[in-house]
C-alpha cells in the first residue's frame, strides 16, 4: 500500500469541519491535501468541483501513489468525476492529462478550470479564497479596480456580488479570456465589467495621475485619465519583469502599493497580497504603514490574514500574506 494513504485521510479528517462549511456556502472547490506541511512534500491535491487535480514540483508520482490517489477522491469525495496529475517539477514527465472544461464554485459563482492547458497554473487559486470571499463582501454598488488579474477571479466575484463597475486589468490575453467566459457563466452584464490586455504598471500609474516611468516611456502605451476607485484588488506575481520596470514585492513592494492606495477614494479599501515566503508579515504590514504616511494617505485600518484551513501552515506562517487597507 502506498504510504501516502494515511497522510491523506489524516488531512481528509483535519478538513472535515472546513468542508462542511464551504459546502454550506455553495463551494465546491478546495486543497485537499497541501504538501510538506501534511507530509509530502512537493505534492499538493486540490478538488475544483467535479475534478481532482494532483501537482508535483518535485519528482514525479510512482504509480501506486497515483492509484492511491485516485482511490482516495472517489472513496471520499464521490461527487468528483475526473482525476488528473500534473507534473510541474525539474523532470519531464506527462502525469495523466485532462483537457475539459470543469466548473468550479465558489459561493455559488461559477468558474471554469482546466486541468491541462497553455500556463501551469489551475484558473483558480484556491489559497485567495477567503480574499474573494471578502473582497465580494465589500462590493456591491462599489467601483473595483482588479489588478494583475490573471482569469479574473476577484474581479468576478465582486461583479457577481454585485459591484457597480469592475476592471480585470493583466497583460496575458488567454487568461482574460477565461475571465470573460466566467463573466458569461455567471450572467453578469457585460457592460460591468471592461477586461484590460494591458501592462498594470502604465496603467495603474495613470489612474493615480502619475506620469509613466521608465525608459519605456516614449513607447507606446494606452493612455487613462486620473480616477479612483471604491475597492482595489492588488495580487501581483512575486517577481515579474514588464518593458516598464519590475515586480518585486520583496524589494519593492512601495512601488505597487503607493499608486494603488493613492487611486482610492475617501473610505475606500485596498487588498494587498504578497506571496513571497521570504517576507515576515510584520515586516511586510510595517513597510505598508510607512508607504502609505509616506504618500500622505495614513491608513486607518490594516487587517490581515492568510489562506483557509486547507493550506495548513504548520510553522504558523503561510506564504500567502493579506492585508486590508482603509483610508480615510
Ligand atoms: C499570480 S497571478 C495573479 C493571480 C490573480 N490575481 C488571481 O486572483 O487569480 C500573476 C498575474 O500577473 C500578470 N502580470 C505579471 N506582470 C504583469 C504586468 N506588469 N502587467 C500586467 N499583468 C502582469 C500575469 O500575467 C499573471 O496573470
Amino acid at each position: 500500500m502506498s504510504e501516502l494513504v494515511p497522510l491523506l485521510e489524516s488531512a481528509h479528517a483535519r478538513r472535515l469541519p472546513l468542508a462542511a462549511r464551504l459546502s454550506a456556502e455553495g463551494t465546491n472547490a478546495w486543497r485537499l491535501f497541501h504538501g510538506g506541511a501534511e507530509g509530502r512534500p512537493g505534492l499538493t491535491l486540490d478538488r475544483y468541483g467535479p475534478l481532482v487535480l494532483a501537482q508535483t514540483f518535485r519528482e514525479p508520482l510512482e504509480e501506486a501513489d497515483v492509484e492511491a490517489l485516485r482511490a482516495f477522491a472517489a472513496a471520499r469525495y464521490p461527487d468528483t468525476t475526473a482525476f488528473a496529475w500534473n507534473h510541474r517539477g525539474p523532470t519531464q514527465h506527462a502525469g495523466v492529462a485532462d483537457e475539459t472544461d470543469h466548473v468550479a464554485k465558489e459561493r455559488g459563482v461559477e468558474f471554469l478550470v482546466r486541468a491541462r492547458h497553455r500556463g501551469q497554473d489551475p484558473w483558480l487559486f484556491l489559497d485567495l479564497r477567503e480574499a474573494r470571499r471578502r473582497f465580494a463582501a465589500l462590493a456591491e454598488g462599489k467601483s473595483v479596480l482588479n489588478l494583475f488579474a490573471y482569469t479574473c477571479g476577484a474581479g468576478i466575484a465582486a461583479a457577481a456580488a454585485g459591484a457597480r463597475e469592475v476592471w480585470c486589468v493583466d497583460f496575458a490575453g488567454s487568461a482574460l479570456d477565461v475571465g470573460r467566459q466566467n463573466a458569461e457563466k455567471n450572467r453578469i452584464d457585460p457592460e460591468r465589467v471592461r477586461f484590460l490586455r494591458e501592462d498594470c504598471l502604465p496603467v495603474l500609474r495613470q489612474l493615480a495621475g502619475f506620469p509613466v516611468k521608465g525608459r519605456a516611456s516614449a513607447r507606446e502605451f494606452t493612455r487613462f485619465d486620473a480616477r479612483r476607485f471604491d475597492l482595489v484588488f492588488l495580487d501581483p506575481p512575486a517577481w515579474a519583469k514588464s518593458p516598464f520596470g519590475a515586480v518585486d514585492v520583496v524589494r519593492d513592494y512601495a512601488s505597487l502599493f503607493k499608486p494603488a492606495l493613492l487611486l482610492l477614494e475617501p473610505g475606500g479599501v485596498l487588498c494587498a497580497t504578497n506571496h513571497a515566503p521570504e517576507v515576515p508579515l510584520a515586516e511586510w504590514t510595517a513597510g505598508l504603514q510607512r508607504a502609505a504616511e509616506k504618500a500622505g494617505r495614513p491608513l486607518t485600518s490594516l487587517e490581515t490574514h492568510g489562506p483557509d484551513e486547507d493550506f495548513p501552515a504548520f510553522d504558523g506562517a503561510p506564504p500567502l500574506k493579506v492585508a486590508w487597507c482603509r483610508v480615510a
